[in-house]
């Protein structure tokens, strides 16, 4: 009789827990799951905009998201053979520590309302260490928008290869690797043993040709 009565106050208990569960989920799903937020009709941009590059989905060699939830929108310009303007909220990703971001139409005619990003990343998370417009030089002493502006139009800034840009000195596979890599992800898998010659050798490299690494 006692267990009885015990158990009618855990059933109750259970069932209370599992409704606030539900909730709690729909309150969420609800929610748009991007930190960016619009603030003042500007996307509002912070370190934690910014995470595991692998969680954004992959376009060829680089990484899309779309921070105003339009994914299916940065998708089709990202896939399309023929170009195309990408929408507000579009983030570009190819390397953990560059980023572009695009901005409402109208918010910097220059850059066609892209924004560059420097960005420490490390197992903490990101940091900004510069952001702008045709203004931000990156470690190695290479102006963003000097070299993206060099897209053909139909491009939107998006350099890839074969689109007009200058090339950049990274191997396919370095790029790949520096994804791979990417301190920010909570997944990294073991590297194998030429892999990590591979990225000794691009430490080295890249931290003699940099020219403020203070
Ligand atoms: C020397 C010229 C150069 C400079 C400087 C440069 N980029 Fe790029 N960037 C490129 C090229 C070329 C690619 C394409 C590389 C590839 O796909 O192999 C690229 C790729 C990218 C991509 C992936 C999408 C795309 O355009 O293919 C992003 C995002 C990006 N760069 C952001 C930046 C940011 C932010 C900076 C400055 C902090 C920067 N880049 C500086 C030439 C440059």
């Amino acid at each position: 009789m006692k267990l009885i009565r015990a158990i009618k106050p855990i059933q109750l208990l259970v069932s209370l827990l599992v409704a606030t569960n539900l909730l709690t989920m729909n309150a969420i799903a609800e929610e748009t799951p991007k930190p960016a937020t619009i603030h003042n009709g500007q996307i509002k941009i912070s370190d934690k905009t910014f995470s595991c590059i692998r969680e954004m989905t992959k376009v060829r060699g680089f990484y899309v998201d779309n921070l105003l939830g339009d994914i299916e929108g940065t998708l089709k310009t990202a896939q399309s053979e023929n170009g195309g303007t990408y929408p507000p909220g579009s983030l570009v990703q190819l390397v953990p520590g560059e980023v572009m971001v695009k901005h409402h139409k109208g918010f910097n005619a220059a850059t066609k309302d892209w924004e560059f990003f420097e960005l420490d990343a490390t197992k903490d998370g990101s940091k900004i260490r510069k952001r702008g417009f045709a203004d931000v030089v990156n470690r190695f002493g290479g102006n963003c928008f000097g070299c993206h502006i060099k897209a053909k139009p139909q491009w939107d800034m998006i350099c890839e290869t074969g689109h007009g840009c200058d090339p950049i000195p990274l191997t396919k596979d370095i790029l790949a690797l520096l994804q791979k890599t990417d301190p920010r992800c909570k997944n990294n898998e073991a590297l194998t043993e030429v892999e990590i010659k591979k990225l000794a050798y691009l430490k080295k490299v890249l931290s003699a040709t940099k020219p403020d690494a203070q």
